[in-house]
């Protein structure tokens, strides 16, 4: 059984301060993208345990496959939720979403690794249910399986679809090294410290840029508050900002807790002329195209 989801880039992220669980309350406006992870699972021999049989695709060499994948702990929880002794399964991912980049790559595998094996075992779990087991693997998790255009409040985990006319045309540029999402947070801690930061809301020019699939008004309105923090960081990223608007890029910001940055472009001309301005930059790894909103994870493959 092989499902696919979705990578994501945040249009609008608004970050408030630390609560005392640890976790920031977002207001997030998550966009899916259609640079897709697929997770394929097959039932193992009784006893054979989990096993990540492969890992293909987009920087496949950097992804772990033990019990430190969260496609392993993706398992593992839904065949706890289910009852299920075991489970046994073998798992390959092929990714196309970059590796610690922002993207929700990771929660991706974990989005799809619960729809394919929700269809293998013939469980029968909603989406809610599905949803409810998603957040505890993370916080993006619940919005790659639902994918499109969504507002996300609380962890990012309150989720209502957003409307979007047409389709959205980004480039993602890649950098040659990752940065921790934990890390990146406890930058913004440090960097809002002694000072009162707002409870995060949704921006209305936001949603009537999307509403109107307006991409020059969508440019001017996208926000992300990690961005300083991945700066204070990874203060080269401000160059590569820089780049892709004066190739022609209508806005750009760093995507999530970064360090991948993503541009928003009128059409594939100006994104391909955005990839070719990039392409020799040294903090650049490589440049992806890609279009959005993308559906949420589902199932594409089944086999006997
Ligand atoms: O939920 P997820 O595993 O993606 O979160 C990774 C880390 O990012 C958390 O442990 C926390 O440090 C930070 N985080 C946060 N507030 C959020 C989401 C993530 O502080 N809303």
């Amino acid at each position: 059984m092989t499902a696919s989801a979705p990578g994501k880039v945040n249009i609008q992220l608004s970050v408030g301060a630390v609560r005392p669980d640890g976790f920031h309350p977002l207001a997030s406006v998550f966009h899916a993208v259609d640079l897709l992870e697929e997770v394929t699972v097959t039932s193992g021999e009784p006893g054979s345990g989990i096993r990540i049989d492969q890992v293909t695709g987009l920087q496949a060499e950097e992804v772990p496959r033990d019990g430190t994948n969260l496609v392993w702990r993706a398992a593992l929880r839904l065949a706890q939720e289910l009852g299920r002794p075991g489970p046994d399964v073998s798992i390959s991912i092929h990714k196309g979403v970059p590796v610690a980049g922002g993207m929700a790559g990771g929660s991706a595998d974990c989005a799809a690794a619960l729809v394919a094996l929700n269809e293998l075992w013939e469980a029968g779990l909603e989406r809610d249910d599905l949803a409810r087991v998603a957040l505890d693997l993370g916080s993006d998790v619940p919005f790659s399986l639902m994918g499109g255009t969504a507002l996300g409040l609380g962890r990012g985990e309150r989720l209502s679809p957003l409307m979007v006319r047409g389709t959205f045309h980004w480039v993602f540029a890649t950098a040659t090294r990752g940065l921790s999402t934990p890390a990146v947070y406890a930058a913004f801690d440090r960097l809002v410290a002694g000072r009162v930061v707002p409870e995060p809301t949704a921006d209305a020019a936001v949603g009537s840029a999307l509403i109107a699939g307006d991409p020059v008004a969508l440019g001017r309105v996208l926000h992300n508050d990690l961005q300083a923090p991945a700066l204070v960081l990874r203060p080269r990223l401000a160059d590569v900002l820089d780049a892709g608007i004066s190739a022609g890029a209508l806005g750009a910001l760093v995507s999530g807790s970064g360090p991948t940055v993503a541009f928003l472009v009128p059409d594939p001309v100006v994104s391909a002329g955005v990839a070719a301005a990039l392409a020799g930059h040294e903090d650049v790894r490589a440049c992806y195209a890609a279009t959005g909103p993308a559906p949420g994870a589902r199932v594409v493959a089944r086999s006997r």
